[in-house]
């Protein structure tokens, strides 16, 4: 998988591929991800990328001729299976839209500044927007970062076991069960005995009841669909 992320701050992107897991990923050569700064893609002498609304109005909006000459060069290069935006009016990401994302080959990620992009950018390039929650960050990077984390731990051969993440919590739209680790009790505190007793199909069941208990108990809007 290659990933080519635009933004107006790629250092504010950068040190979350450089540590752990995606580190790991990008080492082992599982997917490749590429860094285009848009300042340098603007034109004219003040090397500007956002501009004043039309029809007035408070905030900078990010303009379209840097984006379409970045997005138009790295297009020459390769098919891109999806160019994805950043920001808080798209689609909620979930753990199924990771997994559509993660069996992509090239995709594209623009991250959004100021109060956004030039609608025209979203009718000419993008073909899903993106938002990680119903907040306001102050641009798409972090947001970027999230879905890469979330899309990158999939693809198979990245995480050591292959099986974890398919147990993770949401992949089976529930919350994850109780875990426990050494030591067996610890300040009056014991590991239930179930998961000493060998028998896994019990193991297993009492997970599964753990987890729709977690789930109703916090979550019970995933019980619904
Ligand atoms: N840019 C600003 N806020 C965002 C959000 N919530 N998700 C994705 N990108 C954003």
């Amino acid at each position: 998988m290659r990933i080519d992320i635009i933004t107006v701050l790629p250092e504010l992107l950068k040190s979350p591929f450089e540590a752990s897991i995606l580190k790991r990923a990008i080492t082992a050569g599982l997917v490749s991800v590429h860094f285009h700064n848009l300042r340098d893609y603007a034109t004219g002498g003040y090397k500007a990328i956002d501009d004043t609304q039309y029809g007035g109005g408070a905030g900078m909006v990010m303009m379209i001729e840097p984006i379409d000459k970045c997005i138009s060069k790295l297009q020459q290069e390769r098919d891109y299976d999806e160019i994805i935006y950043m920001t808080p009016d798209g689609e909620r990401l979930t753990q199924s839209i990771a997994n559509q994302v993660s069996l992509k080959g090239n995709i594209m990620i623009l991250c959004g500044h100021y109060k956004g992009v030039d609608e025209r950018v979203r009718e000419k390039f993008i073909t899903k927007e993106i938002s990680i929650g119903d907040y306001v960050l102050s641009g798409g990077e972090l947001g970027a970062a999230v879905l890469c984390d979330a899309v990158i731990r999939l693809i198979p051969g990245v995480l050591g076991n292959e099986t974890s993440a398919l147990t993770d919590s949401f992949q089976d739209g529930l919350l994850a069960p109780p875990i426990y680790t050494k030591p067996r009790e610890y300040d009056g505190m014991k590991v239930p005995e179930i998961l000493f007793s060998g028998n896994f199909p019990e193991i297993e069941k009492w997970r599964e009841t753990k987890a729709y208990e977690r789930t109703k108990e916090r979550r019970p809007d995933l019980l619904d669909d």
